[in-house]
């Protein structure tokens, strides 16, 4: 066993590196159970050994810090993180801390609102006269990542406030909200996802975030994304009583409030509002986890004050998560498209939340030595919402004997493929690195016929089974190599279906260069990637003869993309497919060459301007055919430089790129466009 300062200091690193997959990278690996128990862990002993407490740990600070990729927000003043009850009494000494700090007596009512809790993504507006001025994510409370461009593309948005006579429109106003995906937004987006062969969403509150922190507001715009606004940040200007005047002012400027908010006079009420959102809760069509209840008097709030994290006058009652106990028949070993060696374990069926579970993802090798979930344990089996079941725990005390532990095979489980697995240096994962892995190869054929891919209408998932066990196809190239006559002899194929999907891929050969590059399957090269490439590089060749520096020199693409496109092309298994589908006739298209005035030209941003946003500068630069880098090389034509600019200037004036200041940027763009 290890020692206190050991476990502290482990449980630090898990829940800092679990902290930034939720936060950052918008891709959790364990729920928020899993993530609660963790964090409860390390707050018990570090109440226990006081000696050992750090003002570093996660446990004093909300999330993770905010990502490079947006331009960072300073929150005027934190936004805070709220404290959990799990039972009915937590809830009760909840109001008995605040009738003693109110010295309120027994019978005289607290008097709350009691709102649901929103299970997406927490984000600051800020209207000043009445305009919206900027929109941020919460980052890690104090900082959070300037989404304005997104957050203008969603309906409950509003540019501009409604004016109203009472209560007038406060000189600034800072709101929070919540934006969240709708349930069937959430499944359609999965379902379009893994038709392309591209990692779903764990929930919708991943969904959400990944959706709002996208560097192309297009894609936000897509999502049925909404924002409902829960509280406040600081106002000048105006001055409310209670929580519920409050809410009811921003229904008046035209900000969303959720519908089902309640003025509770006591507990008893908000006890009742409760139950009420136990019952709805199925037929919400958005998740929600629980009941936030707020003190609904706003001098009362600011006497409670807050603590570390959270404020004294709220609390989140959260709901009993939909549990069930069952037995795992087996673990075994899926693989999927790079290879990746998923353990799930294969359940006894069991009714959870209304839906039948067969099995669950056991994510990884960490995690079943964490968990130790053994063949013929019994398990609890946690489904929340549409999500994917977990498993929470095994049930030691009903164990049967001394089950074996799970092992990962050594060799790939997939029929026909018997590949090596190995477990790369320093990550979790276990792969297959047999790069013709008929798992792997299915579906990175699947992959590459995708809609958003090379959109080879009729090639599903039954025909490429079918034609990979056949032999027929090895390689993306042996899909041109295919004749309808081959097509027809395939089960359930129809002459006409063939003909189709013959012409279907003949079509293909003409492929705009990004879906090209999409439909190769690069790891990390997702649609928008592929796009940026292709603008940047405009041809096959191009993008796979760019070495790590010039593939960094390309706005968006960051250290582990260009590693990653690198590693793709130095493999010349790899590039012998490529040679074979230019060979077979796939004629990738350059996007049409930029025609605007700044054409040719690339671009470095550093430091913050005045009159617009990074991300405004930059479409304005894309829009008039320009290009935007992140680092300066020699290709950079201009480096354009704001206030506090980083080390980029002096690196511009090292290669003696031309500088331009605000005024001029701006004179060049309007001469431009
Ligand atoms: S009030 C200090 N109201 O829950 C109080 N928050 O766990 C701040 N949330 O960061 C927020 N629904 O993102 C409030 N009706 C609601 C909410 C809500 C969801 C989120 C919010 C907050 C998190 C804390």
């Amino acid at each position: 066993m290890p020692g206190p300062e050991e476990e502290i200091a482990s449980l630090r690193r898990e829940i800092e590196r679990h902290n930034r997959l939720y936060y950052a990278e918008d891709a959790p690996e364990i729920t928020d159970a899993e993530y609660d128990a963790l964090f409860r862990r390390l707050q018990a002993l570090e109440a226990a050994h006081p000696e050992l407490r750090s003002s570093d740990s996660p446990t004093q600070h909300v999330g993770t810090a905010p990502t490079e990729r947006f331009r960072a927000v300073r929150h005027t003043l934190p936004m805070l993180s709220l404290t959990n009850a799990t039972a009915a009494e937590d809830v009760r000494e909840f109001e008995g801390r605040i009738r003693r700090i109110l010295e309120l007596a027994d019978d005289a009512p607290v008097g709350y609102v009691a709102e649901p809790k929103l299970d997406g993504l927490a984000v600051e507006l800020v209207y000043e006269r009445g305009r919206l001025l900027v929109g941020s994510t919460r980052g890690d409370g104090t900082t959070g990542e300037d989404v304005t461009l997104n957050l203008k593309t969603m309906a409950t948005v509003p540019h501009r406030l409604e004016h109203s006579a009472a209560p007038p429109i406060p000189a600034r106003l800072e709101v929070r909200g919540e934006v969240i995906l709708t349930r069937a937004g959430f499944r359609k987006l999965n379902a379009e996802r893994a038709e392309r062969g591209e990692p779903i969403f764990a929930n919708p509150r991943n969904a959400a975030a990944g959706s709002l922190r996208q560097l192309d507001p297009a894609i936000t715009a897509r999502r049925p994304l909404a924002l409902f606004c829960h509280s406040a940040g600081a106002i000048d200007g105006a001055g409310f009583a209670t929580h519920w005047d409050f809410l009811a002012a921003l229904r008046q400027w035209g900000l969303q409030t959720n519908p089902l908010n309640r003025r509770c006079p006591d507990l008893a009420a908000a006890f009742e509002q409760y139950a009420a959102l136990v019952a709805a809760r199925d037929t919400l069509p958005y998740e929600i986890d629980g009941m936030v209840l707020k003190v609904d008097d706003l001098r009362r709030q600011e006497i409670l004050g807050q603590v570390s994290r959270a404020p004294r006058w709220a609390i989140a009652y959260k709901f009993k998560p939909q549990q069930a106990e069952t037995r795992v028949l087996d673990i075994v070993a899926s693989v999927g498209r790079l290879g990746t060696l998923t353990p799930v374990a294969e359940l006894e069926p069991v009714v959870v939340g209304g839906v039948t579970v067969r099995n669950a993802s056991l994510h990884n090798m960490d995690e079943i030595m964490r968990k130790d979930v053994r063949k013929g344990d019994t398990v609890l089996i946690e489904r929340a919402g549409d999500v994917i079941p977990y498993v929470v725990r095994v049930v030691k005390e009903k164990r049967v004997g001394r089950p074996r532990r799970f092992r990962m095979p050594r060799r790939c489980p997939v029929p026909g493929c018997g590949g090596h697995v190995v477990r790369e240096e320093g990550e979790a994962a276990y792969r297959c690195i047999n790069a013709a892995c008929p798992a792997q190869l299915k579906s990175r054929i699947r992959h590459f016929a995708s809609r958003g891919a090379m959109d080879i209408d009729g090639l599903g998932e039954k025909l490429v089974d079918q034609l990979v066990e056949h032999g027929l196809v090895r390689d993306f190239a042996d899909l041109y190599r295919l004749d309808a006559t081959t097509l027809a002899a395939m089960d359930r194929m129809a002459e006409k279906s063939a003909a189709n999907l013959s012409g279907a891929i003949a079509a293909s050969r003409r492929p705009d260069l990004d879906r090209f590059l999409y439909a190769l399957g690069i790891r990390h090269v997702g649609e928008h990637l592929a796009r940026v490439l292709a603008e940047h590089f405009r041809s096959v060749d191009a993008v796979l003869a760019a070495d790590e520096t010039a593939l960094l020199e390309v706005a968006g693409i960051g250290p582990e993309v260009a590693k990653s496109v690198r590693a793709f092309a130095d493999d010349p298994k790899n590039m012998a497919v490529v040679r074979r589908l230019l060979a077979a006739g796939v004629e990738p298209q350059a996007p049409a060459p930029a025609s605007g005035g700044l054409a040719g030209k690339t671009f470095v941003l550093t430091g913050g301007l005045e009159s617009l946003t990074r991300g405004e500068a930059e479409r304005r630069i894309l829009h008039a055919g320009g290009r935007v880098a992140s680092s300066v090389g020699k290709s950079t034509s201009y480096v354009v430089v704001g206030a506090d600019p980083g080390s980029k200037l002096a690196k511009a004036r090292k290669l003696g790129v031309p500088i331009l200041d605000e005024a001029a940027f701006l004179e060049l763009l309007g001469d431009a466009s």
